[in-house]
């Protein structure tokens, strides 16, 4: 494309700024994870260095798609959050689905409309939150099923709910400070929307309800 002729839309610049920082975040935080990885003691197996890179890779591939998205998203920069969530989980789903282990995702819920300024960290708090469904809810190779379900509050607070079937997070395990990059960030990102985190878990499964306060386009929702 010639770049005289086309110069990038206010949308493009932001979509742009926006995907740096994300870029930044992300390799700051797997600066992080080598460091740790450096600490540890034992060397990791086959298996646990697969799923490392698994992880990163679904990161970068998640980021891409968030790019493509917001750059040529409607003037309005209003994103419809379900159809975009599908297409975000169709291809985590892709990357961590095999014949040994299936793993499916169930959408329910409204496709309401999201300013773009919050897609991305709703979507990159999403994306560690299947990653690692789809990683540890079931370790002994079960199928993992995923349910999705996208609600709206009356103040305009959009919920939403990832579960689970597996086996729920490690004893002890707390929230707040405890995991790796994945938990880092959804905890940065959950606090930089404002937004609320509800975890339940059991051995029946995991529960992650993300609440958005303001985050919808009230005149134009949909169904
Ligand atoms: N849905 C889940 N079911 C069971 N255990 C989970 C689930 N989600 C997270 N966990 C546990 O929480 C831990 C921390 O997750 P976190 O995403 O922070 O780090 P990680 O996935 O181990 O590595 P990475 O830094 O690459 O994300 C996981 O190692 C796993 O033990
Ligand atoms: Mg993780």
């Amino acid at each position: 494309m010639d770049p005289i002729k086309h110069p990038p839309t206010d949308l493009t610049a932001e979509a742009n700024h926006r995907f740096a920082n994300a870029l930044s975040l992300l390799s700051g935080l797997v600066r992080m994870q080598a460091k740790a990885a450096g600490r540890t003691t034992r060397p990791f197996t086959n298996a646990e260095v697969r799923l490392m890179l698994d992880g990163i890779a679904a990161r970068i591939s998640t980021l891409g798609q968030l790019h493509r998205l917001l750059s040529q998203g409607p003037a309005d920069g209003a994103v419809a959050l379900k159809s975009h969530l599908r297409d975000i989980g169709g291809n985590l789903v892709a990357a961590f689905s095999s014949e040994q282990r299936p793993v499916s995702i169930d959408y329910a819920g409204g496709d309401y409309l999201v300013p773009a300024k919050y897609v991305q960290p709703i979507t990159l708090i999403l994306c560690e939150i299947l990653t690692n469904a789809m990683k540890y809810s079931h370790p002994a190779g079960v199928a993992v099923r995923i349910a999705l379900l996208c609600e709206a509050a009356r103040d305009g607070t959009l919920q939403v709910t990832v579960s689970d079937d597996g086996i729920g997070l490690p004893e002890g395990f707390d929230t707040i400070k405890d995991g790796g990059l994945g938990f880092r960030i959804i905890r940065t990102l959950t606090s930089e929307l404002n937004a609320g985190l509800d975890v339940f878990s059991d051995n029946l499964g995991t529960t992650f309800r993300l609440s958005v306060p303001q985050a919808l386009v009230a005149s134009v929702q949909t169904a």
